[in-house]
């Protein structure tokens, strides 16, 4: 299955995406992942990445559509994958279509974890990431249960910028619902609810 999670900062598609991954072993291509790897390793891209990210605003279009290109001609994303926090806008959305159909490809859900923002600001302020993986958990767990990396709390987790980042949302990644409403690939899931239970439906949306 090539599927899309859509849904605003923290609300779980990372912590979902990492379940699937897990379970049926797609690929998992998170932009903000990757974005994250080029800062940490001072790349060209990573240094223009950085400003942008930490103040919660999102990278250049161009940027990021080369490192999507890129990771979905990759061996693993051959079987099947997950695109987290790509697309962001309609140009992404527009973009990505169009490179899966000049593959042969398309997409066969776009899956929006629905969280209010209450709940989201909250979840963000306390979460931790693994400096090696990326593995997300709430504060409390210092050590990665799935390498052992060290955990941290995101530059772009603080309050302010949480704000911003919810504006961003809402402003240029929340029309990506009506647009995949069109293309009748959306499905929709209550991310609202204990994590299992969040998964168990994800599940049953997907059909798997
Ligand atoms: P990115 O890394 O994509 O961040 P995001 O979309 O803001 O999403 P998050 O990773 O913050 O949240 P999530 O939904 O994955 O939640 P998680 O599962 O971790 O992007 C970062 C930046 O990179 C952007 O601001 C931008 O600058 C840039 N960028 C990335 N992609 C881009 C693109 N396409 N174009 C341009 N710029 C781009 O969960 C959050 C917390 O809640 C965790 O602690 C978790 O343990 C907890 N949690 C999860 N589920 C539950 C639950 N059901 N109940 C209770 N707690 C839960």
């Amino acid at each position: 299955m090539n599927i899309v999670l859509l849904g605003a900062p923290g609300a779980g598609k990372g912590t979902q995406a990492q379940k699937l991954v897990a379970e049926f072993g797609f690929a998992h291509i998170s932009t903000g992942d990757l974005l994250r790897a080029a800062v940490k390793a001072g790349t060209k891209l990573g240094v223009e990445a950085k400003g942008y990210m930490d103040a919660g605003k999102l990278v250049p279009d161009a940027l990021v559509i080369d490192l999507v290109k890129e990771r979905l001609e990759a061996d693993d994303a051959q079987n099947g994958f997950i695109l987290d926090g790509f697309p962001r806008n309609t140009a992404q959305a527009v973009t990505l279509d169009s490179e899966l159909a000049a593959m042969g490809r398309s997409l066969d859900a776009a899956l929006l974890v629905a969280v209010p923002s209450e709940s989201v600001v909250a979840r963000l302020s306390s979460r931790r990431t693994c400096k090696s993986c990326g593995y997300t958990a709430p504060a409390g767990v210092d050590v990665c249960p799935r390498c052992n990396g060290e955990m941290y709390q995101r530059d772009d987790d603080k309050p302010e910028t949480i704000r911003h980042r919810l504006d961003v949302y809402e402003s240029q990644t929340a029309p990506l619902v009506e647009y995949y409403k069109g293309h009748s690939i959306l499905k929709e899931v209550n991310g609202d609810r204990p994590v299992d239970e969040v998964y168990a439906d994800v599940k049953a949306l997907l059909a798997l």
